[in-house]
C-alpha cells in the first residue's frame, strides 16, 4: 500500500454537478435540488468529506457565474477541503474540467454523481480500497431485478441474458494517470455516460465490487420521495 506521510494515500473525488436534471421537472439544476432541507450536493459532498480516504472533493459546478458562486455559498461550511470549478456542456467535459484543475499529489481519483446524494460512506471507502490495492479502475454494481429487453420503436427485437447485466453506479474510481489517457482519448461529440465507459474504450479491464441500493441516482420525482423516504429512516 503506497503511503502519504504514513497514513494511507488519500485520494480526490471528483463530483460533476453541472447537470440541469430535466427528467426531475422545471427547476433549479438537479444538484441543487433539496432532499431533506439541504441540496442533494450538500449531501453527496458531507458523505465523501467525512470518508476516510477523501482527502480533497472538486466539484464541477453549473457553469454560469451564478451557477459556481451558488456551490461555493453552499459548500463553504462543509468540512474538509472541497473546491469548485465550472462545469462543462456535458458530463464528460465537466469530469475533465475538474480533473483538469486537481492538484498533482493526488494519484488516484474518484467519480462521484451528485445526484446519488445518500451513497453510503462504506460504497466510497469499498471503491477507494480497490483502486488502492491495484486495481485501475473500479466501479460498484449490483445485478439487473427486471428483465430486460432491446426494442425498436414499439416492438421487441430481444431480451438480453440478464444474468450477465449489472446496472452500475458511482463512485468510480482509477488511478489518475488512466482517467487522464481515457479522458484524453474520448470524443467530445459522442460523450460517455459513464468514465469506466472511457477506460473500455481503451480496451483496458475494468474491475466491479458490489454496489449499494442507497447510491441510486436520483434522476426523476420518483426518486426524491424515495430518497426522502430513505433520510427519513436514517433519521
Ligand atoms: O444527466 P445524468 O443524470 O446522467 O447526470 C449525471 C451527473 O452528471 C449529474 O450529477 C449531473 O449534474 C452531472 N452533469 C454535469 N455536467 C453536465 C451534465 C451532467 O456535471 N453538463
Amino acid at each position: 500500500m503506497s503511503t502519504v506521510s504514513g497514513s494511507a494515500e488519500k485520494v480526490a473525488v471528483i463530483v460533476p454537478a453541472a447537470g440541469k436534471g430535466e427528467r426531475l421537472g422545471p427547476g433549479a439544476p438537479k444538484a441543487l435540488r433539496a432532499l431533506g432541507g439541504s441540496p442533494l450536493l450538500v449531501h453527496a459532498v458531507r458523505t465523501l468529506a467525512a470518508a476516510p480516504s477523501v482527502g480533497l472533493v472538486m466539484v464541477a459546478a453549473p457553469p454560469d457565474a451564478a451557477g459556481v458562486a451558488e456551490v461555493q455559498r453552499l459548500l463553504a461550511d462543509l468540512p474538509g477541503d472541497t473546491r469548485v470549478v465550472a462545469g462543462g456542456a456535458s458530463r464528460q467535459e465537466s469530469v475533465a474540467l475538474a480533473l483538469a484543475a486537481l492538484p498533482a499529489q493526488y494519484s488516484m481519483v474518484l467519480v462521484h454523481d451528485a445526484a446519488r446524494a445518500l451513497t453510503p460512506v462504506d460504497l466510497v471507502e469499498a471503491v477507494a480500497g480497490a483502486v488502492r490495492a491495484g486495481a485501475p479502475a473500479v466501479i460498484p454494481v449490483l445485478p439487473v431485478a427486471d428483465t430486460i429487453k432491446a426494442v425498436a420503436g414499439d416492438l421487441v427485437t430481444a431480451t438480453v441474458d440478464r444474468s450477465s447485466l449489472r446496472a452500475v453506479q458511482t463512485p468510480q474510481g482509477f488511478t489518475r494517470d488512466l482517467l487522464a489517457k481515457a479522458h484524453a482519448a474520448a470524443d467530445p461529440h459522442a460523450p460517455a455516460t459513464d468514465d469506466a465507459g472511457l477506460v473500455e474504450a481503451l480496451g483496458l479491464p475494468v474491475r466491479t465490487v458490489p454496489g449499494h441500493a442507497e447510491a441510486f441516482k436520483i434522476t426523476t420525482p420518483f426518486d426524491l420521495v424515495l430518497a426522502e423516504a430513505v433520510l427519513r429512516r436514517r433519521r
